[in-house]
């Protein structure tokens, strides 16, 4: 089976900046799953459906494909055929995206396809929430990227162009609470997982860091 190095943690630890750069180091394709919870979400909106409603959700979810591209100097994504690699960052997607995730049936949609994808490639970094513990908790390595949560933020305003920074920290807070707390695989460190804290770290030094993991 192909070499997995599953990277979880909350939002603006560094993960997909990190996943790329180790994927690229290492000649490894590239998986974002917070990509593909993202696209979902995208897509139930355009359907116009009440993600409120998670039966609706749930009944919806099966009906919407979704592509994911694992180069990681290019990655991309599609749902329904469509390119949504931009919209998919809008602050609409952003503030729904963590109710769509606590649809067991989705999680288990897209677990499915993750799961496809990994066995199909020839070696994969794969980030997101529940990589460690649930789509392939018998990967090699296992790593818990975290930093404070005032430079989670910090980091995230200034991609933004340098946004409030308290309204920032206040909307990760809101999200980590509920991807924390959702019954079905919950954003926690997974058993056997490293833990690296990015706060004081450059990308570089976090890049360096698991790569001299994974080659260990
Ligand atoms: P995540 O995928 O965990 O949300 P990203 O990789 O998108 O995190 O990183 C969020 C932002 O922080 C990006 O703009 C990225 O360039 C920057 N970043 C990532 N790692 C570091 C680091 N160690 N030091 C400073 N900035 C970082
Ligand atoms: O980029 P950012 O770190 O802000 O978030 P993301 O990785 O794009 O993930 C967006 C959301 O998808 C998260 O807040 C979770 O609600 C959900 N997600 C998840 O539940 N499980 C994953 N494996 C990946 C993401």
């Amino acid at each position: 089976s192909p070499l997995v190095v599953a990277i979880d943690g909350p939002s603006g630890s560094g993960k997909s900046s990190t996943s790329r750069g180790v994927a690229a180091r290492l000649d490894l394709a590239y998986l974002d799953t917070g990509a593909m919870y993202r696209a979902m979400t995208w897509a139930l909106l355009q359907h116009g459906v009440d993600l409120t409603d998670s039966d609706a959700v749930a009944v919806a979810a099966e009906k919407i494909s979704l592509e994911s591209g694992t180069d990681p100097a290019a990655p991309t994504i599609h749902a329904d055929g469509v390119d949504v690699a931009e919209p998919i960052r809008s602050d609409e997607v952003t503030g729904s995206v963590s109710l769509v995730a606590a649809v067991p049936r989705v999680r288990e949609i897209l677990v499915d396809m993750q799961r496809a994808t990994i066995a199909g490639s020839h070696g994969i970094v794969v980030e997101g929430r529940d990589i460690g513990s649930t789509v392939a908790p018998d990967a090699p390595v296992k790593i818990y990227l975290v930093a404070d949560p005032a430079a989670r933020a910090a980091r995230r305003a200034a991609e933004n162009g340098g946004g409030d920074a308290a309204a920032t920290e206040q909307a990760l807070a809101r999200r980590d609470e509920i991807d924390s707390t959702r019954a079905t695989s919950p954003l926690a460190k997974p058993e056997g997982a490293v833990v690296v804290d990015s706060t004081h770290m450059t990308l570089d030094e976090v890049i360096d860091a698991i790569v001299g993991i994974v080659d260990a």
